[in-house]
């Protein structure tokens, strides 16, 4: 071949690269990431889902605020600056609440997360000088990023404060709450862990009008991993960040399958996923009521999806009897108006996300944490 061809065919191979390479690279520069602020108790599922939002090219995290739930604050606290150090990465961590709003913290997290949160990964860390106004670190993001998302990954005590403490710049939050169930709970037989752990400020949040979607047991159950092949995945090609999270992950995996291996789900990932990727689950509108009881019932979450759901959550036994007496006493009663009159009392509160593609999402983090 004479120069002058070995010219054209390789001015031909330049083109046809450029025109392939271009659309794929102006795809990339037009994508958008999600801004996110994360709460959490970090535990080892939140370890890993705060890991994937880190690496993942979809989100902007913004900060974190930590708070009581698998561990003490100050524990998730340190936990966090063990993870970001292995991450290397700095954002703004504000410590929060220390205990729930009502109730004595439970310290039952430590049967999967271990006595630190972390099982035998936490660093050393003096958290005593970091800011501790985690309503307000929630707030100041939220004005300075109108329309952020705010990932709620543990109780939802510093949530609740924030929604009595800041209406104003609360209002345009997204909040994304790993909470609720509405079949069977993973703390008590009814009641999921976060919901259950502070469920005054699950209450709250359901009831001042924020923007809060539910990804809940239902769904994030489905989001599994294989118990011992992940985290040796994660020490083989994840690098430094990987082979961090290896050995707790392989510790919580085996405390949640008993020592019997098999497939087990990493919670925390499933709102950190459904954050940046919405159409992995199925958001529905609901009227969700939170059990705050002491007794057996307490952080219940009673989720009503159907009209008849609502109308009987909504009122008393008393009133569907009235409503009863009157179907079958009064001449043309307006039954339909009836409904739709206690319909009108209670909006719905929350979109609830008890359906998600766990395979997608799984394969989502597995890529994002062994890039
Ligand atoms: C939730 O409880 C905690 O143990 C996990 O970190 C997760 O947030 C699951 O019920
Ligand atoms: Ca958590």
């Amino acid at each position: 071949m004479s120069t002058r061809h070995r010219f054209i065919l390789l001015l031909a191979v330049l083109l046809t690269s450029f025109w392939i390479a271009a659309p794929a690279a102006y795809a990339k520069e037009t994508r958008t990431t999600v801004p996110v602020f994360v709460d959490t108790d970090i535990g080892v599922d939140d370890a890993v889902a705060i890991a994937y939002l880190l690496r993942s090219r979809d989100a902007q995290v913004l900060g974190f605020t930590t708070v009581s739930g698998n561990t003490s604050a100050d524990n998730a606290t340190r936990n966090l600056l063990t993870l970001l150090a292995a991450a290397q990465v700095q954002l703004p961590v504000t410590v929060g609440a220390p205990a729930p709003l009502q109730v004595p913290a439970s310290r039952t997290g430590a049967f999967v997360h271990g006595p630190s949160g972390l099982w035998f990964s936490q660093g050393q860390y003096d958290v005593s000088g970091l800011p501790h106004d985690a309503p307000a670190a929630i707030a100041t993001a939220a004005r300075a990023n109108p329309g952020m998302t705010l990932i709620a990954l543990g109780p939802l005590t510093n949530i609740a404060q924030a929604a009595l403490r800041f209406p104003q710049e609360m209002r345009g939050v997204k909040v994304v709450a790993l909470a609720g169930s509405r079949g069977p709970g993973n703390s008590t037989p009814v009641a999921e862990f976060n919901a259950f752990y502070d469920p005054h400020a699950l209450d709250i949040a359901l009831e001042s009008g924020l923007n809060v979607t539910l990804v809940t047991l239902d769904a994030f159950d489905e989001v599994t991993f294989d118990s011992q092949a992940f985290p040796q995945q994660l020490a083989a090609e994840g690098g430094a960040l990987g082979q961090f999270l290896a050995a707790p992950l392989g510790a919580y995996m085996a405390a949640q399958t008993q020592g019997a291996g098999g497939m087990a789900a990493i919670p925390d990932v499933a709102a950190a996923v459904y954050a940046l990727r919405p159409s992995l689950g199925t958001p529905q509108s609901a009227l969700v009521d939170v059990s705050a009881d002491q007794a057996l019932t307490r952080g219940q979450t009673v989720i009503g999806l159907t009209m008849q759901q609502r109308v009987t959550m909504i009122a008393s036994d008393e009133q569907m009897s009235a409503l009863a007496d009157q179907l079958f006493t009064v001449p043309g009663f307006d039954f339909s108006m009836a409904l739709y009159q206690i319909l009108m009392q209670r909006p719905d509160n929350a979109q609830v996300v008890l359906e998600v593609k766990g395979r997608a999402m799984a394969r989502l983090a597995e890529q994002a944490l062994t890039r």
